[in-house]
């Protein structure tokens, strides 16, 4: 039986949405990142943001929920790359929460973005990805990305290193 579907994100998904970045970050960056970086975000900041992403008619939200109790268990945001030339779309968040993994989830938030961008004159598409992220870098490769450039970067002041994932 089938527990979970896709679908783009509407006004009122806010504070769920929210509440499945938070935990789905936790669950993400447990051991990969320091608690204290882990634990600064927080559901009613997040969902401040969110508000103002569901209201910016460039940008994709989709959203994974559960179709028996409707509830938000993953996000995936799209758009204009943020450090590319125009033609190429950037994949900006992908979060599951831990009991939605593994479903097919991912490569379906995935597959609709890739369309969605394509059809927008974004054929290219780019993913940043914590280097420390063996997980989530084995989905972009079994998805047919290709690793490319690191980038120092910091995340409330901690130093990481993003990779760039890249779909040409
Ligand atoms: C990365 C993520 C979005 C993948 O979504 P998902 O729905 O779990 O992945 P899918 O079920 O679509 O997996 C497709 C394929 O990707 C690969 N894959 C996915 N997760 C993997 C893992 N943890 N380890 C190794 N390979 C993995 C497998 O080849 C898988 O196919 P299979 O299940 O038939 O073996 C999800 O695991 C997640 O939310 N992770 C935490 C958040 C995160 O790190 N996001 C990336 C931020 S840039």
């Amino acid at each position: 039986m089938t527990r979970f579907a896709i679908r783009e994100a509407r006004p009122g998904d806010a504070v769920g949405i929210a509440r499945a970045h938070v935990t789905g970050w936790r669950d993400a960056y447990d051991g990969i990142l320091p608690s204290s970086v882990i634990e600064r975000v927080d559901i009613g900041q997040r969902a401040d943001y969110r508000r103002r992403i569901l209201a910016d008619r460039d940008i994709l939200s989709v959203v994974s929920f559960d179709v028996t109790h409707g509830d938000v268990v993953g996000l995936c945001d799209a758009g204009k790359s943020r450090r590319d030339p125009p033609g190429t779309g950037e994949i900006y968040a992908l979060y599951l929460v831990h009991h939605a993994k593994r479903f097919g989830l991912g490569t379906e938030m995935f597959d609709y973005a890739r369309t969605w961008l394509a059809a927008r004159g974004m054929p290219a598409l780019v993913i940043w990805v914590l280097d420390n992220n063996p997980h989530a870098k084995r989905f972009y490769e079994a998805m047919g990305g290709r690793a490319a450039q690191a980038m120092p970067s910091r995340i409330a002041g901690y130093p990481i290193v993003e990779r760039a994932y890249r779909w040409d």
